[in-house]
This record gives C-alpha cells, sequence and structure tokens, in this order.
C-alpha cells in the first residue's frame, strides 16, 4: 500500500474516518482506496471472536475457540519460550480466523491482592510481566498477527475504572508502574497499544500526552497506533493530539463529524489528523500483507498444547512429608466441585467459549487411577452445607490422601468489579478443615487469579496453585499431582498472610475518584522485605519434586563503570534423582546507604529457566545491564546509577538466597541537586572533593565555645549532629569568625566542584 499517496487521496470526512471503529472490532474501511477492514478481538489467552452482538465484558456470544492459561498462571512458568510458543499458537487462530490484532497482553501491575483483573495480569514486579510480555507478544506477531499491549497505563483497580484518578509521583511510575510497558515496546515492537480507561494524575490516558506521546513515543520509539480501550474516548479532539489514534468501538459518525470540524475551524491540525491516519494505515497494511488465510484452527491440537503450558505454570507451595507425588495405585479421594468442573478462566472480556473442557476427575478416572469423588461444596453461593461436608469427610477418611480442590468461584474475581476481601468461600475452608481433621494426608489445589489467604495451612501438607490454567487444566493438574510433570512454576507474587499486610492496604482502592499510591515503589516483595512482614508464601516461590542447588556466583570483573554491563554466571545443579526444571532468579541488592534515595532491599533484575537431569550441572549466565543497578531520580528526570557496592544474589524465591557475591559500581554519588546555603555539611561532605574545602571550617565550629562545654566525649556527638546542620550555620556558630562573604565564597567553590 502506497499510503503517502492514499493519504493524499482520502477526503477529510474519509481520514477522520479511520480514526474510529467501523462497529465493535473492526476498523473502517475505504474500498474506493483498497483499504479494508481490519478485525481487533480480545484476547489475551484465547480468542473471543464475536461474530454476531459485541460487547466488552464477555456477555455476548463469541466462537468457539480454545482457552489458555490467563496470564497470572503463564507468568508463574517463568518461561519466556513457553510464553512465546503460547503467542505463536493465538497468532496462528488469529490468522485462521482473520484476526488482524489480538487485544492482549495485559500488562498492569499487580498492585493489591484485590484487583478484579489480576488473574488477566502477569505480575507484582515489573521485569517479570514486561518478559512475560515481550515473549508473548513475538509469539503472535511472529505469525504476522498484531498485539495490543494493555492497558496503558496505571490500571491498577476495576473499581471506578473509568473516572479514577491513579496519582503517584515520576520514581513510582518509572520503577514499577511504567517499566513493563517499556521493555515489551523496545523489546518486542508490539503494532500496537491499547490506553487504559482511568486518568494518570488527573489526566485521562486517552488524553495524556506526556505518556502516549513524550513517553511511549518519543522515549521509547513506539511507531504502531494507540487504541482506546473500548469506551475510553473522554475528548476526541484532545485525546487525537495528545496520541490517541484510534477510538473504539465505534462512535457512529458522532466524532468523526467532530474531528472534521475540529479541522475546518482550525482547532485540530491536518497535521495531526494525517499522523494518526498514517500509523493506522500502516498497521492495517501491515495486516494485509501478512494474510495467511489457509491457515486452520486445529481447537483439538491446541487443547494438547494449552495442557501442555498449563503443566508449567502449576506452583507447587507446599510439599509436607512428601505427599506428592501421588501414588497410582492408592486410593485417593477428589473433593470439591472444582475437581468435577475447574474454575479456569476469569470473567469479562477475556473469557473464552471454550470449545471442551477437562477436569481433573474425569481425567484421573480415564487415567484408572483409584479416586472417589464428594462434592463438598457449591459454586454458585457460599453456605456450608454440613451433609456435603460430612461426605467429603467419609470420603476423606476411606482414601489414602484427600485432594480438596478449591478457590475463587467466578463471582469473586472479575473484570470490572474488585474483590472487597482476600479470603475463599467461607464454606470451602470449612470443608478444607474438617477434611485435614479426618485425613491429615490432605492436599489442597487452588483456582484463582490472586492471593487468598488460608487459615487452614498449617493443618494441610500439600498445596498446589493451578491458578486459572485455562480449559486443559483438568489433565495438567493430574499430571503433576501423579507426577507425569515435575512441577516448575514460581510465584510472580507474594502471597501475604492476610489482606491487611499488603501496602496498598490503607489507600485501596481511593477515595472517591482518587487512587493514591501512596506506597510508592515499596510494591509486593519491595515492601514485605523492608518491612519485615512475615508472608505466608514469598515472591519467587515454587517447590520442585526434586531439589536443585546454586553455586559459585561469579561475575566477570568485580569493579564497574557506570554504564557497564554486568555478566554474571551461577552454577546450578540437580542434587534430588528426578529431572526437573528451576527457575533461576537474580537479585540486586544495593548495599551502600543513601540520604538521598531510598532502595528496596532486593529487586529481581533477570531470571531464567533451566532443565536439568539428576546429577546435572548447568552454568546460567546473566548479563545485567545499568539500569539493573539504577533508581530513577525525580530530580534529575532519568534513571541513575549510585556509587557503591551492590549484592548480586541468585535463589529460588526473593527470601532464599543461595549464592551471592558483591560488586563496586563506579556511578554517580548521591548527592542533592542543588547545593545552596541551606544543604546540610553531611550533603556537602558526600561531594567528592568537599571534604578539603569543608573541613577548616568545621574545626572553627567545633572549637566553639558550645563544643567546649559538651567535652571531649562528646566530640563524636557533635560531628553527628553538625551532619545535620546546614551551610548557613557557619555564621551562627564560629563565633564570629566566618563572615557572610566567606560562606559564599565557600559556596561557590563546593559548586565549582559539582560542575
Ligand atoms: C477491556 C479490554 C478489552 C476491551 C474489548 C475492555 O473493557 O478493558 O481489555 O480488550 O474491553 O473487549
Amino acid at each position: 500500500m502506497d499510503i503517502t499517496k492514499i493519504l493524499a487521496e482520502m477526503t477529510l470526512e474519509e481520514k477522520a474516518g479511520l480514526c474510529s471503529g467501523g462497529d465493535f472490532w473492526h476498523t473502517k474501511g475505504v474500498p474506493r482506496l483498497g483499504i479494508p477492514p481490519m478485525m481487533m478481538s480480545d484476547g489475551p489467552h484465547g480468542l473471543r471472536k464475536q461474530e454476531e452482538a459485541g460487547d466488552h465484558m464477555g456477555v455476548n456470544d463469541s466462537i468457539e475457540a480454545v482457552c489458555f492459561p490467563a496470564g497470572c498462571a503463564t507468568a508463574a512458568s517463568f518461561d519466556c519460550d513457553l510464553v512465546e510458543q503460547m503467542g505463536r499458537i493465538l497468532g496462528q487462530e488469529c490468522q485462521a480466523e482473520d484476526i488482524g490484532v489480538l487485544l492482549g497482553p495485559a500488562v498492569n501491575i499487580k498492585r493489591s491482592p484485590l484487583c478484579g483483573r489480576n488473574f488477566e495480569y502477569y505480575s507484582e514486579d515489573p521485569l517479570v510481566a514486561g518478559e512475560m510480555a515481550a515473549s508473548f507478544i513475538r509469539g503472535v506477531q511472529s505469525q504476522q498477527v498484531g498485539t495490543s499491549l494493555k492497558h496503558f497505563y496505571a490500571n491498577n483497580q476495576e473499581h471506578r475504572r473509568m473516572s479514577t484518578s491513579a496519582q503517584m509521583d515520576a520514581r513510582t511510575a518509572r520503577e514499577i508502574y511504567l517499566p513493563a510497558f517499556e521493555k515489551a515496546v523496545q523489546e518486542a515492537k508490539p503494532w500496537t497499544v491499547m490506553c487504559a480507561y482511568n486518568k494518570i494524575n488527573g489526566v485521562y490516558a486517552a488524553e495524556n500526552r506526556t505518556a502516549l506521546t513524550d513517553i511511549l513515543r518519543s522515549e521509547w520509539g513506539f511507531d504502531g497506533y494507540v487504541v482506546s480501550d473500548w469506551g475510553a474516548v473522554n475528548d476526541r479532539v484532545p485525546d487525537l493530539e495528545a496520541g490517541m489514534d484510534l477510538e473504539m468501538p465505534s462512535s457512529f459518525g458522532m466524532r468523526d463529524a467532530e474531528i472534521v470540524e475540529a479541522v475546518r475551524s482550525g482547532r485540530l491540525s491536518e497535521e495531526a489528523l494525517d499522523t494518526a491516519v498514517r500509523r493506522i494505515l500502516t498497521i492495517v497494511d501491515r495486516y494485509m500483507a501478512g494474510r495467511q488465510p489457509d491457515t486452520v484452527f486445529d481447537r483439538d491440537a491446541d487443547h494438547e498444547s494449552a495442557r501442555d503450558i498449563a503443566a508449567q505454570c502449576m506452583v507447587l507451595l507446599k510439599n509436607e512429608a512428601q505427599i506428592l507425588p501421588l501414588d497410582r495405585t492408592v486410593p485417593v479421594a477428589f473433593i470439591g466441585a472444582f475437581a468435577e468442573k475447574p474454575r479456569f478462566q476469569g470473567g469479562g472480556s477475556s473469557h473464552i467459549h471454550a470449545h471442551k473442557v477437562e477436569s481433573a476427575l474425569e481425567m484421573a478416572q480415564a487415567a484408572g487411577y483409584p479416586v472417589r469423588y464428594a462434592k463438598g461444596y457449591e459454586t454458585q453461593d457460599d453456605v456450608v452445607r454440613e451433609a456435603m461436608i460430612q461426605e467429603a469427610v467419609e470420603a476423606a477418611k476411606a482414601a489414602e490422601v484427600a485432594v480438596v480442590f478449591a478457590g475463587l468461584p467466578d463471582t469473586f474475581e472479575s473484570e470490572g468489579y474488585d474483590r472487597t476481601h482476600m479470603r475463599m468461600p467461607a464454606c470451602q475452608n470449612a470443608l478444607i478443615e474438617a477434611v485435614a481433621a479426618a485425613n491429615p494426608r490432605t492436599v489442597v489445589v487452588l483456582h484463582g487469579g490472586a492471593p487468598m489467604e488460608m487459615p487452614w495451612i498449617d493443618r494441610v501438607q500439600g498445596l498446589l496453585m493451578a491458578y486459572l490454567g485455562g480449559q486443559a487444566v483438568g489433565g495438567a493438574t493430574v499430571q503433576i499431582l501423579y507426577g507425569d510433570v515435575n512441577p516448575s512454576g514460581h510465584l510472580a507474587e507474594t502471597f501475604p498472610r492476610r489482606l491487611e499486610d499488603n501496602p496498598s492496604y490503607l489507600s485501596f482502592p481511593g477515595e472517591g475518584d482518587v487512587s493514591a499510591y501512596r506506597e510508592g515503589i515499596y510494591v509486593g516483595y519491595r515492601y514485605y522485605q523492608k518491612k519485615k512482614i512475615p508472608v505466608l508464601f514469598p515472591f519467587g516461590h515454587g517447590l520442585s519434586y526434586t531439589t536443585f542447588s546454586m553455586d559459585k556466583l561469579r561475575t566477570d570483573k568485580s569493579a564497574y563503570q557506570a554504564g557497564e554491563c554486568v555478566t554474571v554466571t551461577v552454577d546450578v545443579t540437580n542434587i534430588g534423582d528426578r529431572a526437573g526444571k528451576e527457575v533461576v532468579q537474580l537479585y540486586v541488592l544495593p548495599q551502600t546507604q543513601s540520604d538521598q534515595v531510598q532502595r528496596p532491599v532486593s529487586e529481581l533484575r533477570a531470571f531464567t529457566k533451566i532443565a536439568l537431569a539428576p546429577g546435572e550441572t548447568k552454568t546460567a549466565t546473566f548479563s545485567l545491564p545499568a539500569r539493573a543497578f539504577s533508581y530513577y531520580s525525580q530530580q534529575k528526570g532519568r534513571f541513575v546509577v549510585a556509587s557503591g557496592s551492590y549484592t548480586l544474589a541468585c535463589g529460588d524465591s526473593c527470601e532464599h538466597l543461595m549464592a551471592e557475591t558483591s560488586v563496586e559500581m563506579a556511578g554517580e554519588t548521591m548527592q542533592p541537586e542543588q547545593v545552596t546555603l541551606d544543604t546540610t555539611f553531611g550533603d556537602l561532605l558526600a561531594i567528592p572533593g568537599a571534604r578539603e574545602l569543608v573541613t577548616p571550617y568545621l574545626s572553627l565550629m567545633a572549637d566553639d565555645s558550645e563544643a567546649d562545654a559538651m567535652g571531649e566525649s562528646t566530640a563524636g556527638m557533635m560531628e553527628a549532629m553538625i551532619r545535620y546542620m546546614p551551610l548557613r550555620n557557619l555564621l551562627a556558630f564560629t563565633g564570629g569568625k566566618v563572615t557572610a562573604e566567606q560562606c559564599q565564597v565557600l559556596l561557590e567553590s563546593i559548586r565549582a566542584l559539582c560542575g
């Protein structure tokens, strides 16, 4: 397509028209110029292609498709290749169904366990979310199908999502809420980005020039189109000027007319409109060029893949007395309605019309395992039914092992609203307590997209987090329970003991339409570690049926200049007797304290997943760029590597580090941005070269009568106090020995050192 030529031939009305949908899912076509409509479809973990009535809440019907594990689960795989492979399959399905852009991945940070849409999101950690998103995009787009990285940005709650304002400082945005988008945009180049519904610091995401133009395009180099989340447009003309190109769904011509009027009256430049149209046409052109209409959507084959993927995502959280894997010959009681009818996906726009669903019960029975079933609870309400519990208790007593399938029912977590507490249904908790009392050899399998409180945790021996594993979750669960697949998932989020421990507890979901992100950068493990708050299961945790060790962590050098990459290697060994996969997590722990900036205890800066045969050792190699050591300086408006020492540590969770070493970084000295007469001596002394200039004056202060009166033993105290005195105190506390002019001269000479 010769886009420049087409643009020149388009009428103003046609150009304005291209900036909103033709219907619920398609862009508009311009037949006379050979521009076809292009379909977008949810996403992300399957196709929700609606052929009839469209809606964005998953209410109306969509075609039969394959439901893969949701983002909460795939992130737990910590396996970028796996997520890319899933993306490839989805891309092929899109080709078969003539979908130009799949609406995902969704990378918003799991700030609170309560967000109704946590199941779609990847992690509380921006690196994990970014890596997963980039892999997913690479996979889908390798099939010449576009993606829509969403929801840009700070859409971390469903409560008032269309009117609330996420209030946060620049450091919080840059270190926590933006990096997943940044990584995905820079490394995987999504065709499109979807702007969020909410406001960011008072400005709607759809109208947020800082986000859509300055950061996304100018800084990160995004070159596709920005599409509104469905219905996110507030004021069309300013939105367009801010960088929001395509409004979805259709505005039935109303907003097109607004754009035409704005250009005619000079309120909007035609150039700005052309820019948006060019971006949309570029993607439509890519879609046309990449069409592979002969592709077949093989639902049964994809179902098999969905099972393989789901098995790689499950997280074994507890396995006392090696209760798992189960012996195939012993009688086992499968208890709980989810054993028969698994909860495998969440509600809302990502809801897939699954072409078939397999349960753990049917898969275990099909394999010939001696399994007896008791339902235990109903899912449509939260009523403790004694008779059902009694039946479950009998089944548990008669069995060698009881496996209770539990978790969050559909109504507990969905797009559109948040959870109001972190508990599981009371009827399930009562069931688990009763079953565990009847048979201590009890395992719990949990379905759900986010952490739950587990009052019974000390009374069960095994716990498997199956997340929302897609339509083949039943088979995958059986594979893990019976040891056909060795579990290898790890938590991409912390499981706190109780909701009140979560850092956002006091400010989530906000007051009226203000959601203040008061915890700042201390999200998830960054907070629990800093506050030393015991958690149920730490970020990164996940067990295996074998055991791994990590040692000989080493770097290519011990001291680095800022900007140099640090190459880190660590040996990982399978010291057990089963083949398995380990997630090697590399954390950076800043050691040099400073008054100028607070740092988390540790931050995940790289990870990889390694398959190891029993006894085998492999070396994992990581390359840490400067960014891995940096923090975002609000004053400087950029990331800064602070000089000092850093510990590098590898482990299988943020709390279980097995090998470490230290490096020195020659970065920037953390010093005050501005040196004035109000700057303290402590801060001045941190400036290289300033000590020589300042010391003679300090001794004048120390000579002062006050110091004399304090006596020699308190000289240390005196020095400590001087640290917090501003430079101007030379006038007050040197007994008149220093004049205002001398003070000024000293100030200027220190400023000269700062450059
Ligand atoms: C959701 C998006 C989705 C869109 C289209 C919105 O309500 O937030 O994630 O892609 O609807 O269904």
